[in-house]
Parts: structure tokens; C-alpha cells; sequence
């Protein structure tokens, strides 16, 4: 399982270590089995590949893409907005990745009810993606894009600018 998130997603070792060590753990049975395999938090800015890994997860783990339910909550958008906390915990560098969870842990107390916050198993902290993790980015997604339009017989150029452009935030 880390070897197919390794391939999609780019620059977030710890996360999809952490997920697919929660996920192992949750099937060596121990748990109960009317509970799901696991319940996990994605904490991050925008943008850094949390909605991807959940594709991944329902592609190679549960068999289809399908398998991913998504509830769009975006009116709720901005209120519990973790600003403050976030900045400070993806300070690179600055402070060790149990002191950033540590941040982020406290933070998330202050917005949601600890019932709901007591579910959950495991709140696995997304970073933010460096310049040159960004252009890989790209360039994978500007491969998709020529294939999809090499089916349809129309050849595309992207010129190194375009291209520095598509990174930039
Ligand atoms: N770490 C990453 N590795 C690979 N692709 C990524 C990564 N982060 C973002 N992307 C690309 O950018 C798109 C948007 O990322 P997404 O996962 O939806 O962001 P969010 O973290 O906001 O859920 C994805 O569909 C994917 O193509
Ligand atoms: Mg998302």
C-alpha cells in the first residue's frame, strides 16, 4: 500500500507513511469489526494531495475510484478556518513533526467537539509542497493533459514559462 500511494503522491512521506500504518493496524483484526478500518483526519493546506490520497486509497485499496463518497462541505469553508495554528506548525523545520501534531492537535480542539474529535484515530498532518515537488507535480499533470489530447489528434506545446507559471501559488 505505501508503494502505490508512494507512486501518486508526491512529497508526503510521513503522511502516507502514518495512513498506511494505520490502515496495516486496523487489519491485523484486533479491532472491533462493526467499527470502520479507520478514521483519519487529513490537516493541511490546500492543495497538497489530501483528496488525492483519498482517490488512491479507494482505487488500489477498495477496488474502484467509485468507492470514494465525497461530501462537498465547502459552505462550511472558512469557520473553522486553522490558520494560526497551521502556520506555525509548518514551520519548516523549526519545530519536529511531534511537536507540529502537537499544534495541530491543540488547534483542532479549539474547533471541533471532542465527540467528534474522540473518533477519530489518527489526525495525519499534510505538508506543504516545495517548488520542486510542485514541478513534478505539474509534469505529471501536463502528461495526462498531452495524452488525453493526443486521442483526440491535437498536439499541444508547453513552453517553460507556462510551465513555471502552473507551480507558482
Ligand atoms: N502531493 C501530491 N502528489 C501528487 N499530486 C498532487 C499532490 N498534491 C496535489 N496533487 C495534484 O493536485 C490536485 C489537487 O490536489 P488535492 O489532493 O485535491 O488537494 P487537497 O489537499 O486540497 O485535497 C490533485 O488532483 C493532484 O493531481
Ligand atoms: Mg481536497
Amino acid at each position: 500500500m505505501e508503494e502505490s500511494l508512494a507512486e501518486h503522491i508526491i512529497g508526503q512521506e510521513a503522511a502516507v507513511s502514518a495512513i498506511s500504518c494505520a490502515i496495516r493496524r486496523s487489519r491485523t483484526g484486533v479491532k472491533d469489526p462493526r467499527r470502520p478500518i479507520a478514521s483519519l483526519l487529513f490537516v493541511g493546506p490546500t492543495g497538497v494531495g489530501k483528496t488525492e490520497v483519498a482517490n488512491v486509497l479507494a482505487a488500489e485499496y477498495f477496488g474502484s475510484k467509485e468507492a470514494m463518497v465525497r461530501l462537498d462541505m465547502s459552505e462550511f469553508y472558512g469557520r473553522h478556518s486553522l490558520k494560526a495554528g497551521w502556520r506555525a506548525a509548518s514551520r519548516d523545520g523549526s519545530i519536529s513533526q511531534q511537536q507540529k501534531n502537537k499544534l495541530v492537535v491543540e488547534e483542532l480542539r479549539k474547533h471541533f467537539r471532542v465527540e467528534f474529535l474522540n473518533r477519530i484515530d489518527e489526525v495525519i498532518i499534510f505538508n506543504q509542497l516545495k517548488k520542486e515537488q510542485l514541478r513534478r507535480i505539474v509534469d505529471i499533470m501536463v502528461k495526462e493533459v498531452f495524452e488525453r489530447m493526443k486521442e483526440k489528434m491535437i498536439q499541444l506545446k508547453v513552453t517553460p514559462t507556462i510551465h513555471e507559471q502552473s507551480c507558482r501559488r
